[in-house]
């Protein structure tokens, strides 16, 4: 049997219990549609689509105890690393008709398949375009709410920044996962979170949260902070 209800206060999220396993689930933009391979699932006059952590590292802090998520109707994101659409998409979920997530790719074959995706979920733009360069988007990004950051390269906070610096308003949130073996495979992850979090803390960056992603995925953290 399957039992559903909203998740904390957090608005279009709720959370699924099937079998004893938790997971979660968003209210489905596009009815009848799914982006990877999600469950629909009827839930009064909604169709949610359940939200996997093992696919999503969004997914997988908010079960792990993130304790704000700063998306809601109507917010503009800027999301870095979309890939073929996954978390980017639970987000255009949460933000609705009104809002929009403006999806940077760099891979040609991720951003064919994130084309499908955007081409019925109107508030998904996709932008190929390297994320080390915010300025070669500026004529199709405008300021945002919150920046999400997954790209999984040795220098992403950099890329967080210049992109932050760019784009987040002044009270704008970011969030970022990081992968320790992307940094370096030589080092204890322990070590290269501090150092990409104080990093970010003396370039103008506040953390409010840091939360491993075990047994989700391995050897990430999951940051949430804003601009001091
Ligand atoms: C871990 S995957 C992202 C998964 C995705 N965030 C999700 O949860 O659905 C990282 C993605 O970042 C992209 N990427 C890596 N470096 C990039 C860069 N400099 N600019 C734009 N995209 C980049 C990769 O091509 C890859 O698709």
């Amino acid at each position: 049997m399957v039992e559903i209800s909203e998740f904390k206060d957090f608005q279009g999220v709720y959370q699924v219990m099937e079998s004893g396993q938790r997971s979660l689930a968003t209210v489905n933009l596009a009815p009848g549609k799914k982006v990877y391979d999600e469950l629909l699932i009827k839930f009064k006059d909604e169709e949610l689509r359940t939200w996997n952590p093992f696919r999503s590292k969004l997914a997988a802090a908010l079960l792990n105890g993130l304790e704000e998520l700063p998306i809601k109707e109507g917010d503009q994101i800027l999301y870095l690393g979309a890939a073929s659409g996954t978390t980017s998409s639970h987000i255009s979920d949460i933000v609705g008709r009104k809002g929009r997530v403006y999806c940077v790719e760099f891979s040609p074959r991720a951003i064919r398949d994130l084309l499908t995706v955007c081409e019925y979920r109107k508030n998904m733009l996709p932008i190929l375009a390297d994320a080390r360069f915010p300025d070669r988007y500026s004529p199709l990004c405008g300021l945002v709410d919150l920046i999400y950051c997954d790209i999984a390269q040795p220098d992403q906070s950099k890329i967080l920044l210049d992109n932050a610096f760019t784009y987040l308003k002044p009270k704008g949130k970011i969030m970022m996962a990081i992968k320790a073996r992307s940094i370096d495979v030589t080092k204890p992850p322990a070590e290269i979170f501090k150092n990409e979090i104080e990093f970010l803390e003396e370039n103008g960056f506040i953390i409010t949260q840091k939360i491993r992603l075990e047994p989700y995925t391995a050897d990430h953290i999951f940051i949430l902070g804003s601009l001091k």
